[in-house]
């Protein structure tokens, strides 16, 4: 007998339609209602010890949208992976469409459909570029350096990322090293309030906002003083180093909310910093009460056998997790590792089970478990990409970040009529260098050149040479640049053009390139013929403008010796050619101020102003003349321009500073003021700096120390009284009893234009 067709009556569909939606309901509103810790608990309750260990592994990117990319050999076990739930986050996935691909499979595939978080490298803009951040930070303008963050955590999260390995908060004071072009200079304190600006832009005020990204503050620590600016190379430094002038950006960081911490391929005094138990989990975890998570820097996990600290995989991955790293970047080791480590008792539960809750918590925190694709949305990706309010905030960005560092009898700004300008030099018509080195989206030569900026101008006849080539091809990512050194070709059709111009503007410097990741100098010249293409261009014409683009501070002797302007313009980005000539014309009045001392020799390096002052800081009296005191028999201890240090087309008049009392009790502070004046013809800003030296302490101090700054802006004639407040805490820093706290002593108090300023007075701590 065959079966009757059973037809439920129309109730029952009805009551089980609407039972089912009050359970949906149901569900969503009890998850709605419980916190993030205890959305975190149940979630982790039904997790395997497998699952738990997927959340910890990020892989790069390998799919192609269509499937996995044939060209990886690994990508079909990673897709596996993926749908397995066992792939916590990736990187390097770009675009709405592409991530939400990923996504799906990880949130449709796997068991529990745990989303990814999505980490990219947005350093200095997505695909609108901004300024390096070297560049952003000579602005000291921490609120444009916050929006610039924003715009580019706009366009970045409307292209599915919502997770960026940003900002480097690393200390460099040794311009050799590559990436310098990356962080916020030589100085803490500087490197801390910009800190905080980065991550304040990335992260905005909610996370779970679709416009704002996961920041990281890297690379945890001290990768920045890698020996003799070599990248990756060893790192030795004391404690006091380490504490009063590596730690300061990354505590700043914590205090501004960074939700995530990279660590480092570094080592530090014999420990990898990638398993470095003191820093990650005694100072960061522990004494910061950090509580989001740290993933690892590239592969740093099975570096940690090339350094010769673990002996194979499995003990890096030991070391690793004990270490504090909670996320495994692209070393496959925790995936493969941690189930027999834990096995044989050598990593614990506890410690897989705390970092899988910080890794989980960052993403209900950014919105994910509610709407997985919250950012994969392909209407508003094209609405907002290269928008014009982004592009608005990267030139507005470019012009603050330029430093003018020399404009003798007001060469500049230039006549914008009846002038022939002769504009010269391998990058002045170049759209790719001004991109910098960290442009992943940015599309190739996509930048304004400097050339294109000035032809906006019609009132001058610009006659444009190359005069040399700086690289003989575009180089890759991840190649060497191929510096030119055999074709001088141009040089005479340059020499010609500047005969007989007016004026000439030479831009010159490194290719974007030639700074960066892996991209260390052991020279700091005008790499290639440009010094020579520069001195025979002078031989005809020595009215010149050197316009600079680089990614570091260069050795620029010569050039200031003989040249009447020079303008640092760094690597500017997508508008960079814009800014310039902006500047350039004088409908923009530069106020950038150097993040990083400016050497007159490469041998000075590491050079930074906040150096000690030994024993022997000078021969003076009887002993003058006497070679035995701390200097170079051939060249001078101060730098060419230092730190701090930046012109305008206006002049600023500095009062004398005033104390509002001249003892500090605890509790108490002091008032420190001084009255600016803009004595020039323009309107302008200016940074007003202030420094302490501390004269004596349980360790010795640096000469002076960064403490504070305002920027002002000021009408011609126009004067303001600026304040700092000095508080004890103004003064503490880690001492000999390891701590940080302010001794009672004698303080020196500077208020001034750059760090070498000598305006002063002394107060008392007691
Ligand atoms: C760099 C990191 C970067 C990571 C991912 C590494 O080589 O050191 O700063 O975030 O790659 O691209």
């Amino acid at each position: 007998m065959v079966a009757p067709y059973f037809f439920p009556p129309k109730g029952l569909y009805l009551f089980l339609f609407f039972s089912f939606l009050l359970s949906c309901d149901g569900t969503d509103q009890k998850q709605a209602e419980l916190s993030i810790p205890q959305r975190v608990n149940e979630l982790m309750a039904k997790m395997t010890l497998k699952e738990k260990i997927g959340q910890m592994n990020q892989y790069n990117g390998f799919w192609n949208v269509t499937g996995p990319s044939p060209k990886d050999g690994n990508a079909k076990e990673k897709y596996d992976h993926l749908a397995k739930g066992l792939v916590g986050s990736m990187l390097n996935v770009r675009g709405a469409r592409e991530v939400r691909a990923v996504q799906e499979v990880a949130v449709n595939q796997s068991r529990l459909g745990i989303p990814l978080i999505i980490g990219f490298d947005l350093i200095h803009g997505y695909q609108t570029i901004s300024p390096i951040p070297l560049a952003e930070s000579a602005s000291w303008d921490l609120e444009a350096i916050q929006s610039s963050a924003a715009l580019g955590a706009k366009e970045a999260s409307a292209a599915g990322i919502n997770w960026t390995f940003a900002p480097m908060v690393d200390i460099t004071r040794d311009a050799r090293w590559g990436r310098v072009m990356e962080g916020a200079g030589e100085d803490p304190y500087l490197g801390g309030v910009v800190a905080a600006a980065r991550v304040k832009g990335f992260q905005g005020n909610d996370l779970s906002s679709p416009n704002s990204v996961a920041a990281c503050a890297k690379h945890f620590a001290a990768y920045g003083f890698a020996e003799s600016g070599r990248d990756y190379n060893t790192v030795d430094i004391g404690e006091n180093t380490l504490h009063n002038v590596v730690l300061p950006p990354f505590k700043a960081a914590a205090d501004a909310g960074v939700r995530t911490f990279m660590n480092a391929f570094n080592e530090l005094n014999g420990i990898p910093a990638t398993a470095d138990k003191i820093l990650q989990r005694d100072i960061l975890k522990g004494e910061w009460g950090f509580d989001g998570f740290i993933v690892s820097d590239w592969g740093s996990l099975k570096e940690l056998v090339d350094h010769g600290y673990a002996r194979d995989k499995n003990h890096a991955g030991e070391l690793g997790l004990n270490g504090g790293s909670d996320m495994d970047m692209e070393s496959y080791i925790y995936l493969t590792e941690l189930q027999s480590l834990l096995k044989d008792g050598l990593v614990t539960m506890s410690q897989i089970d705390d970092a899988v809750r910080r890794i989980l918590t960052v993403k209900y925190e950014l919105g994910l478990f509610d709407d997985p694709f919250r950012y994969c949305d392909t209407i508003r990706e094209k609405e907002i990409t290269g928008s014009p309010e982004i592009r608005a905030g990267a030139l507005d960005m470019a012009k603050k970040s330029i430093v003018l560092l020399k404009n003798d009898d007001a060469v500049l700004p230039l006549k914008k009529e009846g002038q022939t300008v002769a504009l010269i030099g391998p990058l002045a018509a170049d759209k790719n260098s001004p991109l910098g080195n960290w442009r992943i989206a940015g599309e190739n030569s996509s930048a304004i050149s400097v050339l294109e900026g000035m032809l906006k101008y019609d009132g001058n006849t610009i006659i444009h040479e190359q005069g040399v080539k700086l690289v003989n091809a575009i180089p890759a990512f991840h190649q060497e640049v191929d510096i030119n050194t055999t074709d001088k070709g141009g040089m005479k059709a340059a020499k010609n053009a500047a005969k007989n111009a007016d004026v000439v503007v030479m831009v010159l410097g490194e290719y974007g390139f030639q700074s960066g990741e892996g991209r260390s100098r052991s020279k700091l010249d005008l790499p290639g013929f440009q010094q020579e293409l520069l001195e025979e261009v002078y031989s005809v014409n020595k009215n010149i403008v050197l316009v600079l683009m680089n990614g570091r501070p260069l050795v620029l002797n010569w050039a200031d010796e003989h040249l009447p302007a020079i303008v640092e313009a760094w690597h500017l980005g997508t508008e960079s050619g814009n800014a310039i000539t902006e500047v350039l014309y004088g409908d923009y009045n530069p106020s950038g101020k150097l993040p990083m001392s400016f050497p007159r020799s490469v041998g000075q390096m590491p050079l930074y102003y906040n150096y000690k002052n030994t024993g022997r800081p000078g021969a003076k009296g009887a002993d003058a003349g006497s070679v035995f005191w701390s200097h170079y028999g051939d060249e001078k201890n101060t730098p060419l321009y230092p730190f701090g240090y930046g012109l305008s087309y206006t002049e600023f008049e500095y009062s004398d500073i005033t104390l509002s009392k001249s003892e500090l009790d605890n509790g108490t502070k002091i008032e420190a003021s001084v009255t600016l004046t803009n004595i020039g013809k323009v309107k302008g800003k200016e940074v007003v700096q202030m420094y302490i030296k501390d004269h004596y302490a349980s360790v010795t101090r640096p000469v002076r120390e960064l403490k504070d700054f305002e920027l002002v802006e000021l009408e011609p004639g126009e004067s303001k009284q600026i304040i700092f407040e000095i508080t004890p805490e103004t003064l503490q820093f880690y001492s000999a009893n390891k701590k940080w706290e302010s001794e009672p002593g004698t303080f020196s108090l500077f208020i001034g234009t750059n760090s070498n300023t000598i305006r002063s007075i002394d107060f008392k701590l007691k």
